[in-house]
């Protein structure tokens, strides 16, 4: 299948991939910032987004982290279809298990939402000063600047979380933050410095 079928059918079976505005947005980002060879993205899903970062030039590596192994498999095969093994490394883990002396010029955080936190402190070793973290989903459709929009006590929660996340990271001293309300769901890039 090619990105427009996986595209199509991730999205028939329910399965959650990045708006299609924040991906351009994300691309464009990495497009216009050359140093960025090495990416680490945290949920792959069946691999969209990292089949999509992987195609803007050929000196990027990137290894992805997914928890669901029917998800993993799907990703793997479908970055094989694509030829792109040697240059997408998926792994079946949680993410807060996963270890590497790596250094990466980007991690791009696309997993459960309310755990953002958690991925950034765990990952920050493997950053650098002028490393990027990317966050997408940091509005939740809305529902973080308006909670009312849901009752589920659930969604109450994790919104709430995205929300505290969202302010902190903004006043955090170790990161330079730039939020886009109006990208994606919205997205935070935070650079080391
Ligand atoms: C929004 S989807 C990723 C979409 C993908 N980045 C794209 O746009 O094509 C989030 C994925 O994160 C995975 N996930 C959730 N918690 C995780 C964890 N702790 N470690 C690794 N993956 C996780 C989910 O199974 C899901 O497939």
């Amino acid at each position: 299948m090619n990105l427009e079928e996986i595209l199509k059918e991730a999205r028939s079976e329910k399965i959650p991939v990045m708006l299609d505005d924040g991906i351009v947005f994300l691309c464009d980002f990495i497009k216009s910032h050359e140093q960025i060879h090495r990416i680490l993205e945290i949920g792959t899903a069946v691999g969209y987004s990292a089949m999509q970062m992987a195609l803007l030039r050929d000196d990027i590596q990137i290894d992805t982290l997914e928890i669901n192994a029917e998800l993993a498999e799907k990703a793997k095969h479908n970055i094989m279809d694509n030829d792109l093994e040697d240059r997408i490394h998926v792994y079946l883990t949680d993410a807060m298990d996963y270890q590497t002396d790596r250094i990466y010029d980007m991690i791009f955080v696309d997993a459960a939402k309310a755990q953002y936190g958690r991925y950034m402190e765990h990952f920050l070793k493997n950053a650098k000063e002028g490393s990027f973290f990317v966050f997408d989903n940091l509005q939740f459709h809305g529902m973080v600047d308006n909670p009312s929009l849901t009752k589920n006590r659930g969604t109450l929660q994790m919104i709430k979380k995205i929300g505290v996340f969202r302010e902190e990271i903004q006043k955090d001293p170790r990161f330079k933050t730039d939020y886009y309300a109006d990208k994606g769901d919205g997205i935070a890039i935070s650079r080391v410095l």
